[in-house]
């Protein structure tokens, strides 16, 4: 039986930490630091510079995965970039962060668009790529530049993300691994978080920037989270007891707590980043898996419940031994 294994992780947070108070003096903001930490947690985030993509990002996350793992880039035979703010509309990111990466030996190479629940969408196809035989050395890899498409004028949304990426190489097993994926949508939310619109040749067509029914996002969140946490455990033949971590998309500190409540677990046993990242969208996940990583928080043979929620609305889990 083949299975695929988390080897190595790595994550790239840009420049320094942005504190609630500087960036509400930059941008002009008509909020408070206490109102962002008591609605969502948020304290810090990071935001790119001019000039910088996802694809910079990513490439430096998947140097400090594959030097984690020790693998050499060539060893890679499929990448997979899970963004919704790639650099082009095309070639892809991960075509892009392929070059980067100097990988010369012809990996396929594709960005996949599901949102928030982006690197949990990408991890279980990548784990169908190693299971059916065909790959052995996936680097599969979350980046965002949220940043480039937030409407600085709105509070009730800028002050939420941050960017940065993070990656992890997985690669085939004879031990187990990923134990089960589970991937879902459902269309008929999609006006709840949506981008509208889209810059083209300097000219705004539509609304180009994100839009999002806050409290209706929260509700939808919270729900979609428990039941996935719940099908990937059923598939597993586990219980929530039996999880050492639960990592889920890092969106806001309260869906968090209700999502670890939901599950019955103690809160401690959730990583969280988001007060020091915001939301990170695609990233967040592998960010959070990677920072408690090389913490020493998650070691190898511990089972962890990787979760997210995203626009579409998509939502995916998948429950594996690191
Ligand atoms: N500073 C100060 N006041 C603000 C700010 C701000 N940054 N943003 C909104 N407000 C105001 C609103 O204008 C409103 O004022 P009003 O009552 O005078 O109209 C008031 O705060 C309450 O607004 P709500 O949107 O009802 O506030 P709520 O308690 O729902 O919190 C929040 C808003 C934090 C966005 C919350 O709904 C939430 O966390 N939703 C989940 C959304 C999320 O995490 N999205 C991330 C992307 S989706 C994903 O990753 C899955």
């Amino acid at each position: 039986m083949i299975y695929s294994r988390i080897t190595g992780t790595g994550s790239y947070l840009p420049g320094p930490a942005i504190d609630n108070a500087s960036l509400i003096a930059a941008r002009g903001l008509d909020s408070s630091d206490e109102w962002i930490v008591e609605r969502t947690g948020i304290r810090t985030r990071h935001l790119v510079g001019e000039g910088v993509t996802g694809s910079d990002l990513a490439a430096e996350a998947c140097r400090r995965a594959l030097a984690a793992s020790g693998r050499a880039a060539d060893d890679v035979d499929l990448i997979i970039v899970a963004t919704s703010t790639p650099d082009y509309v095309f070639p892809s990111t991960a075509a892009l962060l392929q070059d980067k990466l100097g990988i010369r030996n012809g990996a396929p190479a594709f960005d996949l668009q599901a949102v928030c629940s982006g690197f949990a969408y990408a991890l279980a196809v990548a784990d169908k790529f190693i299971r059916s035989g065909s790959h052995k050395c996936a680097l599969v890899v979350g980046s965002e530049v949220f940043s480039r498409i937030l409407d600085w004028n709105d509070r009730g949304t800028c002050v939420l993300f941050g960017d940065g990426a993070g990656a992890v190489v997985l690669e085939a097993s004879e031990t187990a691994g990923i134990l089960a994926t589970a991937l879902h949508a459902d269309g008929r939310h999609q006006g709840i978080l949506s981008v509208p619109g889209h810059v083209s040749g300097g000219v705004a067509i539509g609304d180009p920037f994100l839009r999002m029914d806050g409290p209706a996002v929260f509700k939808f969140a919270v729900r979609v989270l428990a039941d996935v946490a719940d099908e990937v455990l059923v598939a597993a033949g586990m219980k929530a007891a039996d999880i050492d971590w639960l990592i889920p998309h890092q969106a806001n500190v309260r869906i968090l707590q209700s999502t670890a409540k939901k599950l019955g677990l103690p809160i401690e046993k959730c990583i969280v980043t988001v007060e020091r990242h915001g939301n990170t969208s695609a990233a967040s996940i592998p960010l959070a898996l990677d920072e408690a990583v090389r913490a020493g928080k998650i070691v190898p043979g511990q089972r962890l419940l990787l979760e997210g929620v995203g626009g579409g609305f998509t939502w995916g889990a998948a429950l594996l031994v690191f």
